[in-house]
């Protein structure tokens, strides 16, 4: 399994997004914040800054939508160039009719679920989705400790993969740091978001290489 590090623009300069998506050109992806301020108690971005980013980043975007009535929305941050677009569980009528839809669209579709939404229904559902998230603080803002109850979700995510030898990647949001990676990883996941960790650091690649290097023998393994 190869780990993936996404850095997270909600903790960049939101006056500078082009000069600090240029600071992560070594990450695999670059995550990106949906916001409604409905479903979460915060507002970001939406497509019009969406579609300039995806147009400007050195890497591809990994949209990652906090928003009500995602059935709705979801297939617009496809159209505005996302590689990768996750919906939540929580805000969708039809999980498999969407994912089936944004992946119709070339992009990779990601299911995610916050800390008190059980992982088990997705789990005989593993070849309909890319990419489960597993939020590992309450979805809103940057800067939260992980919520360690989340990480057993993660370890039967994995196992249910291992059973079902399907690639679904698992992705972890939240509290992302050179202190937890390394039991996020052995707990299961190999697809790290970092948002204030790595934009924080003196050192920008410094910091994506030094978390790549923490999680990549527990992935790898
Ligand atoms: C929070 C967002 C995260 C956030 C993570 O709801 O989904 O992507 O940027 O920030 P850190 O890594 O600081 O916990
Ligand atoms: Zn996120």
């Amino acid at each position: 399994m190869a780990v993936r590090i996404n850095p997270s623009i909600l903790s960049a300069d939101f006056a500078n997004l082009e000069r600090d998506l240029a600071l992560i050109a070594t990450a695999d992806y670059a995550h990106v914040d949906v916001m409604d301020q409905h479903f979460v108690p915060n507002l970001t971005i939406g497509l019009p800054v969406v579609t300039r980013l995806a147009q400007v980043s050195p890497v591809p975007l990994d949209v990652h939508l906090m928003v009500d009535d995602a059935d709705r929305w979801a297939p617009e941050y496809a159209a505005a160039g996302a590689a990768s677009v996750t919906f939540h569980a929580e805000a969708t009528q039809a999980p498999v009719r969407l994912a089936r839809e944004l992946r119709s669209r070339g992009v990779r579709a990601g299911v995610a679920i916050r800390p008190a939404t059980p992982v088990e229904p997705l789990l005989d559902l593993l070849d309909e989705f890319d990419m489960i998230l597993v939020m590992t603080v309450e979805p809103g803002f940057g800067g939260q400790p992980v919520i360690e109850g989340t990480l057993p979700k993660i370890r039967r995510a994995r196992q249910a993969i291992r059973a079902a030898k399907t690639a679904t990647w698992i992705q972890v949001d939240g509290g992302v740091s050179r202190q937890t990676i390394g039991r996020i990883a052995a707990a299961g996941a190999d697809t790290f978001v970092a948002g204030s960790a790595v934009y924080d650091a003196a050192d920008v690649p410094g910091e994506i290489a030094a978390l790549r290097a923490l999680a990549e023998p527990t992935v790898s393994a």
